[in-house]
């Protein structure tokens, strides 16, 4: 493994996305504080770094020792005060405007003033954030993908103040996460969601209309476009209620009616169907499985 260039960094937000960030960085030789308001989010956050930390051994590309070291330099905490002597912190908290705004004020007045302040946001904007700090400079978007251990691209996002400084700084530590960094501008959905996106919605739209199946619809892209997964099953793994927030940012943010969520996303989402993680989406994932 090579080594990350900030020694010490910060991640705000031991979720889905911040525990696998954590995890990449503590990979690298950084030393991480991860910090969660709330205390049993920190601790799955935790479980779930030393979960996939033994996958690895497991699969025989990790020995058990570094697995032992990159578990330890993750230092876990619920204050956020706990964030001050770091070159680098990287916030992954819900994807709120104003929890963000909150989060950004409060590292603005505790890191030292050359710490780059960094958001994995999917959609918000870069330039709103960094105007709750008084180092918008030094804010930059950094979008990484789930699962981030294993995903290669991290899209860069310059906010309307970030500075080249900061931009080459964030590009020189991607690379040393061995991570791929693209450069997007700070317009919704950047470049991965403003893609993605309408091509699930697209699909959404196809099966409300009959256009084909469920299964019709995911087989056309997978064997006819080779896209590893289709995008009904796709959607269901980012989660409904996701997708149709990115819409909402993009169908506003860009004001065209050709962003706007299928009524049919909408019916899901408030019937409280969103995906893999309420075990029903556009597939059954409680169901048991089907008899031969
Ligand atoms: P999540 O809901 O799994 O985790 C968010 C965590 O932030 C929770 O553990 C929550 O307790 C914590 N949190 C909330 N407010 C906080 C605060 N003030 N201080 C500290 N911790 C706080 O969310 P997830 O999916 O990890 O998303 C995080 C960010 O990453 C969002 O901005 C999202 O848009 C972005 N993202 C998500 C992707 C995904 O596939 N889930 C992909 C790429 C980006």
């Amino acid at each position: 493994m090579g080594q990350c260039v900030y020694q010490r960094v910060a991640v705000i937000g031991a979720g889905t996305m911040g525990n696998g960030i954590a995890q990449t960085f503590a990979s690298f030789g950084a030393e991480v504080l991860l910090v969660d308001v709330n205390e049993d989010g920190l601790r799955k956050g935790v479980a779930a770094i030393e979960g996939s930390l033994a996958r690895f051994v497991k699969k025989g590309t990790l020995p058990e020792a570094d697995a032992k070291a990159v578990r330890a330099r993750v230092r876990p905490s619920t204050r956020l005060e706990d964030v001050r002597d770091v070159a680098l912190a990287v916030e992954a908290v819900s994807e709120r405007i104003e929890v963000k705004r909150k989060v950004f004020a409060q590292l603005d007045a505790q890191c030292p003033a050359a710490t780059i302040l960094a958001t994995n946001t999917s959609s918000i904007s870069i330039t709103e954030i960094a105007a709750a700090t008084k180092r918008a400079d030094r804010v930059i978007g950094m979008h990484f993908m789930n699962p981030v251990p294993l995903m290669k691209l991290v899209e860069i996002i310059r906010g309307q103040e970030t500075s080249d400084a900061t931009m080459q700084a964030i590009h020189a530590c991607t690379s040393s996460l061995d991570k791929t960094p693209v450069e997007a501008s700070d317009y919704p959905g950047f470049v991965s969601n403003r893609v993605l996106m309408p091509m699930i919605n697209e699909a959404v739209f196809c099966l409300m209309e009959g256009v084909a199946t469920r299964d019709g619809i995911d087989t056309v892209m997978k064997l006819g476009m080779n896209h590893p997964m289709g995008p009904l099953a796709l959607a269901d793994l980012i989660g409904l209620d996701v997708c149709l927030d990115i819409l909402e940012v993009l169908h506003e943010g860009l004001g065209d009616d050709k962003y706007r969520p299928c009524p049919l996303l909408r019916r899901y989402v408030a019937a409280g169907r969103l995906g893999k993680k309420s075990g029903k989406g556009f597939y059954d994932y409680d169901a048991a499985p089907a008899k031969a």
